[in-house]
């Protein structure tokens, strides 16, 4: 494994290092449970895909799904490496406000934007609206025809391609909530109705099929049903889209037993088909756009965790409980999401026993990891969760009322935090008494 690729770094004392920064001292410093990144893993996974887009000559954008984790920081970072961002909600686009971040660069998704999220949209320009249904198409061109202004959209459609991955995640197929179906002819339709709305600037066509998607040829086959698509629209209207923007998805290595292929990879085998797919339909090569959220910050960020309580029931796996769980990580929970977790004193000592990694909430699935390797632990003992950047924090919640984590950022051996851990006081300040 080169060390890029490898789901954590070691220093010299021996202990999980974060971006240069010692897990004991982060979890000395800023307490657990807390939520780490290395900023350099994300700009790497950036300039990886932008490399791809280089190398093959053709015109790009890479837009960060910010739903896998948004923060003023965050979006920072994304701004200095030129990237895009993606937002899909009034308070994403509001953080990128106050992040700074250019809003041409911005990509407005959702199917079922509000009035108010479209107009704050308009108000502050962003680069596009990705237009999901019809009833978007109209309240928008009421807000547009309004405030007298105009807007670049994009089409979201369902190209009808299934991606092999967990049923909560599948988002391409005819039977989604999101966007426009292809093959009943609503997407044309979308298309007809756009074009005769002098306010709207169309740019072209977005799919997204799915998530953890481990397999090349389910992006294949999205790219070429949108390049039919793209030329049928051609031969019938003669509209010829600017961009194509194929979403996200690109699988990321959770535990042992995943093993997808470099996520600029999915990324080369899309670009070279639709060059291949539009010179075949006698269409000029669009810009491509890819919207990658998890493969940017999940391998970058890591949840620590102190052990606390243990309870062993012979014949029995051992629960060893930490002090966070499924306020500030749902997945395992909500979709049996499978993690690994090392000892971050001594990550490759031999493992004495196999436990479950139980969280600290009052409900019997807050199970972190069910089957974990583990040299014998003891109450005070920081547990490293590795690969949690994505839809981690993002999904984080106050139930039990307790607080969420703090989110540090970790680069060139520094940590800087960019959230505060919520306090007692944050959690009753929208309380009122009766
Ligand atoms: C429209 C769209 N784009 C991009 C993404 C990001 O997907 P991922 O984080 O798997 O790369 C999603 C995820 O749900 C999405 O719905």
């Amino acid at each position: 494994m080169s060390e890029e690729n490898q789901p954590y770094q070691i220093n010299e004392q021996g202990h999980v290092a974060i971006g240069g920064v010692d897990t004991l001292d982060l979890a000395k410093q800023f307490g657990t449970p807390l939520v780490a990144y290395d900023v350099s893993a994300i700009r790497n996974q950036i300039h990886h895909f932008q490399s791809v887009f280089e190398d093959n000559h053709v015109s790009y954008e890479v837009s960060y799904a910010s739903k896998a984790f948004a923060s003023i920081a965050m979006f920072q970072v994304i701004n200095e490496e030129g990237g895009h961002i993606d937002v899909v909600s009034g308070g994403e686009l509001y953080t990128a406000i106050k992040a700074g971040f250019p809003m041409e660069r911005v990509s407005f998704h959702g199917n079922n934007k509000s009035a108010a999220e479209l107009e704050m949209a308009v108000d502050n320009h962003v680069g596009v609206i990705m237009l999901d249904n019809f009833h978007e198409i109209e309240v928008l061109q009421s807000i547009l025809h309004e405030k007298q202004a105009t807007i670049n959209v994009m089409l979201r459609v369902t190209p009808g391609i299934s991606a092999h991955t967990h049923e909560y995640d599948q988002t391409g197929q005819v039977d989604s909530k999101f966007g426009f179906d292809i093959q009943s002819g609503q997407a044309f339709e979308a298309l007809e109705k756009v074009l005769t709305i002098d306010s709207m600037n169309m740019l072209g066509i977005h799919a997204h099929i799915g998530s953890q998607i481990f397999e090349v040829n389910g992006f294949e086959m999205a790219a070429k049903k949108l390049i039919d698509t793209l030329a049928e629209w051609k031969s019938k209207n003669g509209y010829e889209a600017k961009v194509l923007n194929v979403g996200g998805g690109f699988g990321i290595r959770y535990t042992e037993s995943d093993d997808p292929i470099a996520p600029e990879q999915f990324v080369d085998a899309i670009v070279k088909t639709v060059k291949a797919e539009s010179a075949e339909r006698m269409l000029t090569t669009p810009a491509i756009w890819i919207e990658p959220g998890r493969s940017i910050v999940g391998p970058a960020g890591y949840n620590l965790y102190t052990v606390g309580s243990r309870k062993d029931v012979p014949g029995i796996e051992p629960y060893v409980t930490v002090d966070g769980g499924m306020g500030d990580n749902i997945r395992p929970a909500l979709y049996q999401a499978d993690y690994e977790a090392v000892l971050a004193s001594d990550p490759t000592k031999k493992p004495d026993e196999t436990v479950r990694v139980a969280g600290k909430y009052c409900e019997s699935g807050d199970i972190l990891i069910k089957n974990q390797p583990l040299p014998a632990t003891h109450p005070g003992d920081v547990l490293v969760m590795l690969a949690t950047g994505a839809y981690g924090y993002a999904m984080a919640s106050n139930y039990n009322r307790n607080p969420r984590p703090a989110v540090v950022f970790c680069e060139n051996g520094e940590a800087k935090l960019v959230i505060k851990r919520e306090t007692f006081a944050d959690l009753v300040a929208r309380d009122l008494t009766i």
